[in-house]
């Protein structure tokens, strides 16, 4: 069934578990992360994000994952993940996604604030819900979410005062925190303030969101969501396996492409289903 994020990450928050969230960039992904929440009777949080509409464009994208959601037998959030833009994001509203993030999180802290308490009247509007970023998580090196690396990832980390008074006044549903994740393939291991999640937590009503999950621990993410993470986005690590499989599976010039698909669907099915373990998910539907 088709729902908000507030449907699903409220109760996380209080049942101190974790929802993933994971891109579709295609109807293969999102066919595995749905069988995979099925199979765990979880709750999921699946989408696109603007970075990915060069490889489908965001109205395509929207023909498979919303009929997607409504069918499925557990609940489903279809959610733009990373809306740099005004345009996109009203866009997703109007195509029925039932969550938007709005990162305006390389603003100045006036412009983010303007900028997403805005967006969220309008979100809340559609009866759909608004994440903000405060604070930046950046990218690791060839990251497929972009190339913001910084030299010092902490001078961006989330403030827990501002995280109050940013929260207060936009009314977002969920804020993304930079507390020591980067998005894509990690160098060398993430080390994640678990003590700032904590005071987050504290100060902040609303569920908190860790991004750039590929390649952390299961003990980093069973440790991030004790401290007060409600949900966790993974994209690189589903977008690899997928083509780790189908590299195994392409064995000769005989083979076509729909010769791949059912290998390409479990391994994403797989991928998503070890993450939702991790996170607690299961039978949470
Ligand atoms: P990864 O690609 O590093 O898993 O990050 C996903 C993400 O945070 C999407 O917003």
């Amino acid at each position: 069934m088709l729902v908000n994020m507030n449907e699903v990450l409220l109760p996380a928050q209080k049942g101190k578990y974790g929802v993933g969230m994971f891109n579709a960039v295609n109807l293969e992904m999102a066919r595995g992360i749905i069988a995979a929440a099925e199979k765990a009777n979880s709750p999921v949080i699946m989408g696109t994000a603007e970075v990915f509409f060069s490889y489908c464009p965001l109205e395509e994208a929207a023909y498979y994952l919303i009929p997607m959601a409504k069918k499925a037998k557990v609940p489903v959030v279809i959610h733009l993940d990373h809306g740099m833009t005004e345009e996109a994001c009203v866009q997703a509203l109007e195509l029925g996604f039932t969550s938007i993030m709005y990162d305006c999180s390389l603003e100045s802290y006036d412009v983010n604030v303007r900028k997403v308490k805005e967006m969220a009247k309008l979100a809340h509007s559609f009866g759909a819900t608004v994440e903000g970023e405060l604070g930046h998580v950046g990218d690791n090196e060839g990251s497929y979410e972009g190339e913001h690396g910084m030299e010092d990832p902490s001078a961006f980390f989330t403030d827990p005062e501002v995280a109050k008074d940013f929260v207060h006044q936009t009314g977002i549903d969920a804020l993304a925190i930079a507390v020591g994740t980067a998005h894509g393939a990690y160098k060398r291991p993430p080390k994640l303030d678990f003590d700032r999640i904590e005071t987050i937590s504290k100060t902040t009503s609303v569920p908190l969101v860790l991004h750039g999950g590929s390649g952390l621990s299961d003990s980093d993410f069973q440790q991030a969501i004790y401290s007060g993470i409600s949900k966790v986005n993974v994209f690189t690590e589903i977008n690899t396996a997928a083509v780790e499989a189908m590299f195994r599976q392409f064995t000769s010039f005989n083979k076509g492409m729909i010769d791949l698909i059912p290998a390409t669907v479990e391994s994403i099915k797989e991928k998503v289903l070890e993450k939702m373990e991790v996170f607690g998910s299961c039978n949470r539907a």
